[in-house]
């Protein structure tokens, strides 16, 4: 732990660290990259609930519950969401209970990561054509029905981002540099910011390149935000790498060239990406490659921060067999 570090701020172990990165030469040649170019850090692999980035951020959010005294984390998400699924996995595994607020219709026949969310013991709320804002309202209701019951809430904001638990990811990136030097690009997921933010705060601006999922309706100024809140990381905005081309029809849709992505990534790697983050995060990085952004022998790491669960809970489902 730094010194002068609070014991609340010092993470909980949740999950399998280092995650592997793996050489991925097959995917980098149908990329258009050399095949000594390519590496995918396998964050998919973190260990606890099916795995994910949000392990990570979870190590921190659930250290500072766990001080609070809480008795029961309170987060929201997409129908969808693998961040409600690994909350409900983190308080299962901390003795815990999980509310999870879903912003939409509750379906007749729960799939994907809903059936998770079940099993894991969490209690489910639907609210169906939910604003953001009409979501915290609902999550702020449902921590006052745990402290009406005697117990304790924590409450984690959408999608599990923060900037205290953007150090989740502050930390993966330090773990890469050690285990692969001389790294170029990085490309990730952007759905509530704070896995590219806590990268860019240990790889730096200019080594980060976040490809938007469309999971919330102004991505840079959620990242200026997280970034803002991190003490110690001064980053010029004009070196963030935010690319917005890959949200197509926007997040709930299957995009052609997510298809396709995870299409190659299976076929090439035997690697299976999810529909909505990191099928949108190859696609974003086959067309930097195609376009120049990344250059063919700069080494490139692609995160693959989880997330398959909720493709068997997509509506596109049959458009991919
Ligand atoms: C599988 C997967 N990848 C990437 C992301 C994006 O992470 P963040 O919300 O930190 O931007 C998410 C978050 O929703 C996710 O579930």
């Amino acid at each position: 732990m730094p010194q002068n570090a609070r014991p609340e701020d010092a993470p909980v172990s949740l999950g399998t660290w280092p995650t592997p990165v793996e050489p991925a030469p097959r995917l980098a040649a149908a990329a258009g990259l050399a095949a000594d170019a390519l590496w995918i850090k396998r964050d998919d692999l973190s260990g606890l609930g099916g795995g994910g980035n949000k392990v990570r951020k979870l190590e921190y959010t659930c250290a500072q519950a766990l001080a609070a005294g809480a008795t029961t984390l309170v987060t929201s998400g997409a129908p969808q969401s693998n961040h409600a699924r690994l909350s409900a996995a983190a308080a299962a595994r901390l003795g815990l209970h999980a509310v999870l607020v879903l912003g939409g219709e509750q379906p007749a026949l729960s799939q994907g990561n809903l059936v998770l969310d079940h099993l894991a013991g969490a209690r489910l709320a639907w609210l169906p054509g939910a604003t953001p804002e009409q979501l915290r309202d609902e999550v702020e209701r449902q921590a006052q029905r745990v402290r009406d019951d005697g117990g304790v809430p924590y409450v984690i904001p959408f999608g599990g981002s923060s900037s205290f638990s953007a150090r989740g990811y502050t930390d993966c990136g330090t773990e890469l540099l050690a285990q692969l030097p001389g790294i170029d690009h990085v490309v990730v997921a952007f759905g509530s910011g704070a896995t590219m933010a806590g990268l860019v705060a240990s790889l730096g601006a200019g080594r980060v390149i976040g490809i938007d999922t469309g999971a919330v309706a102004d991505p840079g100024a959620a990242l200026d935000r997280l970034l803002d809140g991190m003490p110690g990381v001064a980053v010029r905005r004009a070196d963030l790498r935010l690319d917005r081309g890959q949200v197509g029809a926007g997040y709930a849709a299957l995009t052609p060239a997510a298809a396709a992505a995870m299409r190659l990534a299976a076929r090439t790697e035997g690697i299976f990406l999810d529909p909505t983050y990191t099928a949108r995060a190859l696609a974003g990085l086959v067309a930097c490659v195609a376009d120049g952004r990344i250059g063919p022998r700069d080494r490139t790491v692609f995160v693959h921060t989880g997330g398959l669960p909720g493709l068997f809970g997509h509506p596109a489902l049959s458009e991919l067999a």
